[in-house]
């Protein structure tokens, strides 16, 4: 029999990279997501990804009532991968409220239901912005954890110790965080991608836009951080494989192949990249042109981080394979077929 797993946050960015993956591995999947930051439309596109329609139910995950009619809807769910949550840094500092809300209490409603309905296993979206400016780089899963610099990293930071507590009271379910590094790129067949909402916070939405034409030029946002040519360094991951990477967790959980109830692996491929190496490579991997400007460094950015990916290479025996080039011409195949949609 098919194994049911949730997706909260299902019709998102990396939520729908998931459930295409989870489908073609086999899985059933219900997806929940309020549509707050994204559309009916891409369950449209998993289906025709996948050929699979999954079960999709509109609801807030804050909502205690709405989650125990999908539960008792869906009997048998064996695990969650939680993905819904506000993400955008920016207006993290401006609603935090919001933020802390919709991200704790979401968390909180699912850890309490988990034993009531017997769910084996959750899987936590989290991100690298837990470890700040790392002191050493490539950073791994035993550095420190540094004061959150936004209300947003705050809630991923909290979100971790609400699962580290419950699991270490003795909770009758496993948890995997994954830790992000930047997930970017799209699924090959442009069928979906990262859906922009107003004007792009995040540097690739940002860019192939500029690159289309609806936007003027993209700003570097400064040139004089002690890196080889003063732009910043990240740690780019292919969301494709950042999507096989929750299965491999899912699978590893259900299978009971853990080594212990909680535990952390980072996301990323363990290369780093500068904003201004990352823009060359689009132009070469696409031959169209970024017009780009130097500007004043953003507030709360972080100077370079990049993964030691060792841990999850190791254990999970996963690693990121897409190469750089092609996960920009993914994510620029998915800007032309927004356009073309328009
Ligand atoms: C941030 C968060 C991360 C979160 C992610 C998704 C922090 C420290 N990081 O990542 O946790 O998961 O957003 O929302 O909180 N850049 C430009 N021009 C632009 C846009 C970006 O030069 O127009 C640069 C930034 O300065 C940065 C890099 O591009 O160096 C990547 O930026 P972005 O895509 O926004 O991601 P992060 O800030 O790394």
């Amino acid at each position: 029999m098919q194994q049911r797993i949730l997706v909260t946050g299902g019709a998102g960015y990396i939520g729908s990279h998931t459930v295409v993956e989870l489908q073609q591995s086999g899985y059933e999947v219900v997806i929940i997501d309020d549509l707050s930051n994204s559309s009916d439309e891409v369950i449209d596109g998993i289906e025709q990804i996948t050929g699979i329609r999954p079960a999709f139910e509109k609801a807030d995950c804050t909502d205690l009532e709405a989650m125990k009619v999908i539960l008792n809807k869906y009997p048998g769910i064996q695990g969650i991968i939680h993905f819904a949550a506000s993400k955008a840094v920016g207006e993290s500092v401006q609603k935090p409220l919001l933020y802390y809300r919709n991200n704790l209490v979401s968390l909180l409603n699912l850890l309490e239901l988990m034993p009531v309905y017997q769910v084996k296993g959750i899987v936590f979206s989290s991100s690298c912005t837990v470890y700040g400016q790392p002191d050493i780089l490539p950073v791994d899963e035993q550095a420190p954890i540094k004061q959150a610099t936004s209300p947003y990293g705050n809630t991923k930071q909290i979100c971790e110790e609400i699962i580290r507590d419950t699991i270490h009271a003795g909770a009758p379910f496993q948890s995997i965080l994954l830790r992000y590094f930047n997930p970017i790129g799209a699924h090959p067949s442009a069928l979906i991608g990262e859906l922009p909402n107003g004007v792009p916070q995040n540097l690739i939405p940002f860019l192939t836009q500029t690159a289309i034409g609806i936007r003027k030029e993209l700003s570097v946002f400064g040139d004089d951080y002690a890196t080889p040519d003063g732009s910043c360094i990240r740690d780019y991951i292919n969301v494709v494989d950042l999507a096989k990477a929750h299965v491999i967790a899912i699978d590893r959980m259900l299978q009971q192949r853990t080594e212990s109830p909680l535990e952390i692996f980072n996301l990323g491929t363990g290369t780093g990249l500068s904003v201004l190496e990352l823009i060359r490579a689009f132009e070469r991997a696409t031959g169209v042109n970024v017009p780009h400007r130097i500007v004043g460094r953003r507030e709360g950015d972080i100077e370079q981080v990049w993964a030691n990916p060792d841990h999850a290479n190791r254990v999970l025996g996963w690693t990121a394979k897409e190469s750089i080039e092609d996960t920009l011409r993914s994510a620029w195949k998915w800007q032309v077929k927004l356009n073309d949609k328009k």
